[in-house]
C-alpha cells in the first residue's frame, strides 16, 4: 500500500463509509438518502479505485455484496455460546404457566408484594437463524445454527445481504460482538422469486422460509446475492464492550444504533396479561406484514433476571414462543371444477377437504391454469400442502407424492366451455385458456351486461349489479340486446322493484339508445378495449361497419393499436353470435352519429396528449375527457415530455409541479372552456 497516494486512500475510505451509510439508510431504515443514480456513481468510483489498487480492497467494501467465487463445501463452525431454541406455548394457559414458572424460579412467592415481570415482546420471524461475529466492528464470520453447537460457515453468503452491516457504525462499538438474528425473505421477494421459477419451468419454493434456507445454502454466493434476503437482529451471543445494557430492549436498541435492522414491533410490557394483549394485536396485524411471522417471542426484559433464570437443556428459562395458527396445512384434493370468468377465462378451482390454515377455514383454492396443474403434477385424490399467508389467496404449495392413493385421477382440462359448450381455446402466448363463446356464453353474459350498463359505457341508470344477476339468473334476459325489450310489468314482478323504479329503469334503458360510437365500442366489452381504445377506433375509422370489416393489418395502422388488441378486435367481430347481438341492438334503436372522416377539422387535437388534474367546478372531469377525446386528443393520467397541455383545477398537486418543471403549458378551467368554444 506504500506507493498508493495518500489522497487515494482517504478518498477510498470516504467512499466506503458513505456507501455503507447509504446502504444502511436504504436497506435497514427503509429511508433512502440518495437517488439510485448517485449510489451507482459512487459505487463506480469505488470500483475504479479497487481495480487500480487491488491491495486496498477489504472485505468490508460495499462492492463485495455481489458475491464472489463459489465454494466447494462449507466449513464447520463451533459456537462458543450455544445457539438455543425456544420452548413453545400454544395457548394462553401455557403462557400463564410460563410466567408462573419464571416467578417461582425467582422466588417471588417469598416476597410480600411480588411485582409483575417485565417482558420484551417481539414477532417470531419465520426464517433461518444466523450468528454474525464482529471483531473491532468488522464482520468476520457468519454461521448457521446447525445443531446449536456446530454450524456452517456462510460468511461469503451473509456478506451479500444488504441489511447486514459489513462494518458497525455509531459509538461505543464493542471489541467483540456476536449478533444473533433471523435471515428471512419478505413475502414480495418470495412471490417474485417463485414467479420467476414458474416462468422458467422450475420448481417453486413452498414458503419464504424454505426459500431463505435454500438461498443461504448456496455454495455460489452470487446466487445468494440475487435473492432479496433481509436480516433482523434479535439477540446477542458473545459480547465484550465497555458498557453492557441492562435490558434486552436496550440491547436491541444498541444493535439498531450499530447498524442492524431491528424489528419495528419490539416492545416491553409489564405482566403476562399485557403479553396476551400484544399477541392479539399482532395476530390482527399478521396478514398485513411484509414478512411471515409464526408467533410471538416473549423474553424476560432484565438481563440480570435472565442470568438468574438460566437454561434447561436446549432452551432458556427466560423466554418462550407463543405460536400462531399455522400458515400451512395438509389436506386432500377432492375434485377440480372449471369456472368461467368475465373474459371467458376458464379457471380450474380445487375443491379441498376443509382445513384450518392461516386463521381461516379453506375449502377452495385456485389452480390458476393448465400450466399450474402440470407444474404441480397434481391429481384428484392427492394430499397437498395448502399455504395461506397475508392477503394472498390460498395456494396449493406442494403435492405430497408419497401419499398419492392408487385411485388418484388425472385432471383433464375441458375442451368445451362447461357453461355454453363453445370450444375452449388457448393462445400460444398465454397460459390462460378461454371460452370462445363471447357474449353468447352464459357465464360471461352477466359480466357483459354489467359492463354494458356501467356509467362510462351505455350509462343505464338504475341497472346495478344485483339487478343484472337477478334478470339473468331468472332467465328474463340472455344478452345485452334483450334489455331493450324489457317492459315495466315484467320488471314489477321481480323482487324489490316497485312500479316507479321499474318505469324509471325502462326510461333509462330507452334513453341509453342515443350514444356515441366510442362509447358503443367500449360497451361491447372487447378484451383490452377500454375507453381510450374505444375512442381511438371511433376517431380513426368513423363507423362501426368499417371496424367490423377491418382486418388486423388495417387496425394496426392506427398508432395506439398493437397486435394483441388488433387480434382481439378481429376475433370479436368474426364471432357470428356477437354480430347478431350487435344487429339486435341496432334494430332496437341503439344509434350514434358517425364521424366524418374527411373533416379533419373535427379532430384538431389529433396526436396531442393532454392531462387533466385537480378539481373542476363547471364541467365534470368525465365531460372534459370526452370532449378532448372527441377532438382527437389522448388524455393521459400522468405528465411526461409527451404532454402538450395540462388543465389544472384547484387542488392540483404533483402533476402541476411536474408540468411547470417541464415547461408544459397549463390552463385553468375557465381558459379550457373558452378554448373549447373556439375549436
Ligand atoms: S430468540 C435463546 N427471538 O426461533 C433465544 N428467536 O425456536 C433464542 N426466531 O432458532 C432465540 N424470531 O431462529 C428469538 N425474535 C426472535 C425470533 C427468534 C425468530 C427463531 C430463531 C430460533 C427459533 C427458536
Amino acid at each position: 500500500m506504500a506507493n498508493i497516494p495518500e489522497h487515494v486512500v482517504s478518498e477510498y475510505e470516504r467512499l466506503k463509509d458513505e456507501l455503507n451509510q447509504h446502504n444502511h439508510c436504504y436497506y435497514v431504515l427503509d429511508d433512502p438518502s440518495v437517488p439510485d443514480s448517485e449510489y451507482d456513481r459512487q459505487m463506480r468510483l469505488l470500483q475504479d479505485i479497487e481495480q487500480q489498487h487491488p491491495s486496498l480492497l477489504t472485505a468490508d467494501s460495499p462492492s463485495q455484496r455481489v458475491g464472489g467465487e463459489a465454494l466447494s463445501a462449507f466449513t464447520q463452525v463451533r459456537h462458543d455460546v450455544a445457539m438455543l431454541s425456544l420452548e413453545n406455548a400454544f395457548n394462553d394457559t401455557e403462557l400463564e404457566d410460563f410466567d408462573r414458572r419464571v416467578k417461582d424460579r425467582l422466588n417471588y412467592a417469598a416476597l410480600k408484594e411480588a411485582p409483575e415481570i417485565e417482558y420484551a415482546c417481539e414477532p417470531k420471524l419465520d426464517g433461518v437463524a444466523v450468528s454474525l461475529l464482529y471483531q473491532d466492528g468488522l464482520l468476520v464470520r457468519g454461521a448457521t445454527r446447525g445443531d446449536g453447537t456446530v454450524g456452517e460457515d456462510i460468511t461469503a453468503n451473509v456478506r451479500t445481504i444488504n441489511s447486514i452491516p459489513l462494518k458497525l457504525v455509531g459509538t461505543d462499538i464493542p471489541s467483540l460482538l456476536e449478533v444473533r438474528g433471523e435471515i428471512y425473505l419478505p413475502r414480495a421477494g418470495f412471490e417474485a422469486l417463485n414467479a420467476k421459477a414458474i416462468a422458467a419451468d422450475e420448481k417453486a419454493f413452498v414458503n419464504p422460509r424454505n426459500a431463505a434456507a435454500g438461498s443461504l445454502r448456496q455454495l455460489d454466493s452470487k446466487i445468494t446475492a440475487s435473492r432479496p434476503l433481509e436480516m433482523c437482529a434479535y439477540s446477542v451471543g458473545q459480547f465484550q464492550a465497555k458498557a453492557i445494557p441492562d435490558t434486552h430492549l436496550n440491547m436491541i436498541k444498541a444493535l439498531g444504533g450499530w447498524g442492524f435492522k431491528i424489528n419495528e414491533h419490539v416492545e416491553a410490557v409489564i405482566g403476562i396479561a399485557a403479553c396476551e394483549d400484544y399477541y392479539r394485536t399482532m395476530a390482527e396485524r399478521r396478514d398485513g406484514l411484509a414478512y411471515d411471522i409464526d408467533g410471538i417471542v416473549y423474553k424476560v426484559n432484565e438481563l440480570k433476571l435472565q442470568e438468574r433464570l438460566g437454561f434447561v437443556a436446549k432452551a432458556p428459562r427466560w423466554a418462550i414462543a407463543r405460536k400462531f395458527p399455522a400458515q400451512e396445512e395438509m389436506t386432500k384434493l377432492l375434485d377440480v371444477e372449471f369456472q368461467v370468468g368475465r373474459t371467458g377465462a376458464v379457471t380450474p378451482v380445487a375443491r379441498l377437504e376443509p382445513v384450518f390454515v392461516g386463521g381461516v377455514t379453506v375449502s377452495n383454492a385456485t389452480l390458476h391454469n393448465g400450466n399450474e396443474i402440470k407444474r404441480l403434477g397434481i391429481c384428484i385424490g392427492d394430499t397437498v400442502i395448502i399455504r395461506r399467508a397475508g392477503d394472498v389467496i390460498p395456494q396449493i404449495a406442494k403435492v405430497i407424492l408419497e401419499k398419492r392413493p392408487a385411485n388418484a385421477e388425472e385432471i383433464v382440462f375441458p375442451e368445451r366451455c362447461p357453461v355454453c359448450e363453445s370450444p375452449v381455446k388457448r393462445a400460444e402466448s398465454e397460459a390462460v385458456a378461454r371460452c370462445s363463446g363471447g357474449l353468447f356464453c352464459g357465464a360471461q353474459i352477466k359480466q357483459a351486461i354489467k359492463h354494458f350498463a356501467s356509467r362510462k359505457a351505455m350509462d343505464i341508470d338504475g341497472l346495478g349489479d344485483k339487478l343484472v344477476e337477478l334478470l339473468v339468473g331468472q332467465g328474463v334476459i340472455f344478452s345485452v340486446a334483450d334489455l331493450y325489450d324489457l317492459r315495466v310489468e315484467q320488471l314489477m314482478g321481480l323482487e324489490r322493484l316497485a312500479e316507479k323504479s321499474a318505469a324509471n329503469l325502462v326510461a333509462a334503458i330507452h334513453s341509453s339508445k342515443q350514444t356515441s360510437l366510442a362509447k358503443f365500442f367500449y360497451s361491447l366489452g372487447i378484451r383490452e378495449v377500454g375507453e381510450t381504445t374505444g375512442q381511438t377506433l371511433a376517431n380513426n375509422f368513423g363507423s362501426l361497419d368499417v371496424v367490423i370489416a377491418a382486418d388486423a393489418e388495417t387496425l394496426l395502422e392506427v398508432d395506439d393499436i398493437g397486435p394483441i388488441v388488433a387480434g382481439y378486435i378481429v376475433d370479436f367481430f368474426r364471432n357470428p353470435d356477437n354480430l347478431s347481438i350487435i344487429q339486435a341492438l341496432r334494430e332496437a334503436g341503439v344509434q350514434w352519429p358517425d364521424i366524418d372522416q374527411n373533416a379533419q377539422a373535427s379532430q384538431p387535437l389529433k396526436g396531442q396528449t393532454w392531462v387533466l388534474t385537480g378539481g373542476m367546478d363547471i364541467m365534470s372531469r368525465a365531460e372534459a375527457k370526452d370532449r378532448l377525446q372527441e377532438l382527437g386528443a389522448k388524455v393521459a393520467g400522468s405528465v411526461s415530455a409527451k404532454t402538450v397541455q395540462v388543465v389544472a383545477g384547484p387542488g392540483a398537486g404533483s402533476k402541476l409541479t411536474k408540468a411547470q418543471k417541464l415547461h408544459i403549458p397549463v390552463m385553468d378551467e375557465a381558459e379550457f372552456i373558452e378554448f373549447l368554444s373556439k375549436v
